[in-house]
């Protein structure tokens, strides 16, 4: 069974690939995977199945739906505004990006995912960087474990990106890879400039502060999570927000999984349009924008019947770049609610910590508020 881990590389313990687990466990999953009651995401038993959240999963509010190809560009940036101000989600519907790529971008990372191990494990990752093929995110050993395996690959900046670094076979994929890359990027620099208008700014000023075309950076995790025999015990990935700039996601058509905190706090599933793509608001821009657009919390269940593979294309600023909230968007009685900070700088806590819900973001805030009463020379009041 040693195909199944790589030992080291800079882990802290051996790694064990979900789906060996998945594979191996029979009705019980590892308490590794298990989440504390608080966290878990209370599944009915029929929806378990179908991965499905329990009472009242049609019919309630749910993230907007957006048609990408309506000709009027200020109803389209208007309806993505709200959308992201509101949800920090949407669904884009007519998005440009061909139906064929979607599918055999899939296609191309399902047929990685059911290569022999040893054909896998060629490309397992390391925490220094992430690349390759992984298991877990955060370096804590010990600490919980996910119910998923991933691929994380760089296509921007052209510096960083290697083909070597990404799977050989099926022989399909690094050339479907690329062309599913080259056609997201153009829907991101698309989305960017509607965000923009949606601020009441020229509609290039966002695309400017994330480095310029060309400038920007964009990466790649494809996800696969394996039929799981507890679902209601686990989930895919834990709640968090997304660090980046902006994630395009493809899912499943058939199998639910991901859901995202809606407005008043509730875990809501996101029923996906087949062929959308869901798009949401990351770190970044929450900070560029002053907390006008949202990065939304969200988590991934997993499903006892079948097996769902989802890619998610993440859209981030230059990495070098400070990022900070725009000071068009700063004034009196609106204060800047995040100090400046580049992405590489922010990625760093993430990948010691892993991903941790919305605290990342919410302790910039919490440091940025206290330092901003200190230059006032107001005292603290939390004594
Ligand atoms: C992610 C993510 C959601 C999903 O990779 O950051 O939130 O449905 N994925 O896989
Ligand atoms: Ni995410």
């Amino acid at each position: 069974m040693t195909s199944c881990f790589n030992g080291g590389a800079g882990w802290p313990e051996p790694v064990v690939r979900v789906q060996h687990v998945s594979d191996t466990c029979g009705d019980t999953i590892p308490e590794r995977y298990v989440k504390p009651p608080s966290e878990r995401p209370c599944l009915s038993p029929a929806a378990a199945s179908s991965g499905g959240v329990g009472g009242g999963g049609g019919g309630g509010p749910n993230i907007p739906v957006v048609d990408l190809s309506m000709l009027d560009v200020d109803a389209t940036s208007r309806a993505v505004a709200a959308a992201c101000r509101e949800w920090g989600f949407f669904q884009a519907v007519n998005h440009g990006v061909r139906p064929e790529l979607l599918r055999s971008g899939r296609a191309a990372w399902r047929g990685f995912f059911r290569q022999p191990a040893v054909v896998r494990e060629r490309y397992a990752n390391s925490p220094a960087t992430y690349e390759g093929y992984g298991s877990r995110l955060g370096t804590a050993k010990g600490g919980p474990l996910d119910w998923g395996d991933y691929y994380f690959l760089h296509l921007l900046p052209a510096s960083l990106k290697s083909h070597e670094k990404w799977p050989s076979l099926p022989s399909s994929l690094r050339g479907t890879t690329e062309e599913y890359g080259e056609e997201v990027l153009q829907l991101c620099r698309r989305v960017m400039r509607l965000l923009s208008s949606g601020l009441g700014l020229e509609a290039g000023r966002l695309q400017a502060a994330f480095g310029g075309e060309g400038g920007e950076g964009a990466c790649l995790r494809v996800n696969l999570y394996p039929r799981c025999p507890q679902p209601e015990l686990t989930l895919g990935v834990a709640g968090h927000s997304d660090p980046g700039g902006m994630t395009m996601l493809l899912v499943d058509d058939h199998v639910k999984g991901l859901q995202v905190r809606s407005p008043d706090g509730q875990w809501i599933i996101v029923d996906p349009v087949p062929d959308a793509f869901i798009v949401n608001v990351g770190d970044q821009i929450q900070v560029l924008s002053n907390a006008s657009y949202k990065s939304v919390e969200h988590r991934v269940t997993v499903s006892a019947a079948e097996d769902r593979l989802s890619m998610a294309f993440f859209y981030n600023p230059r990495s070098d770049l400070p990022i900070a909230p725009m000071p068009e968007l700063v004034g009196p009685g609106r204060p800047a609610l995040y100090p400046e900070m580049t992405f590489d700088e922010y990625r760093v806590f993430i990948r010691q910590r892993g991903l941790a819900g919305k605290a990342q973001l919410q302790s910039l805030q919490a440091n940025q508020t206290a330092a901003a009463a200190a230059a006032a020379g107001s005292s603290s009041t939390c004594s």
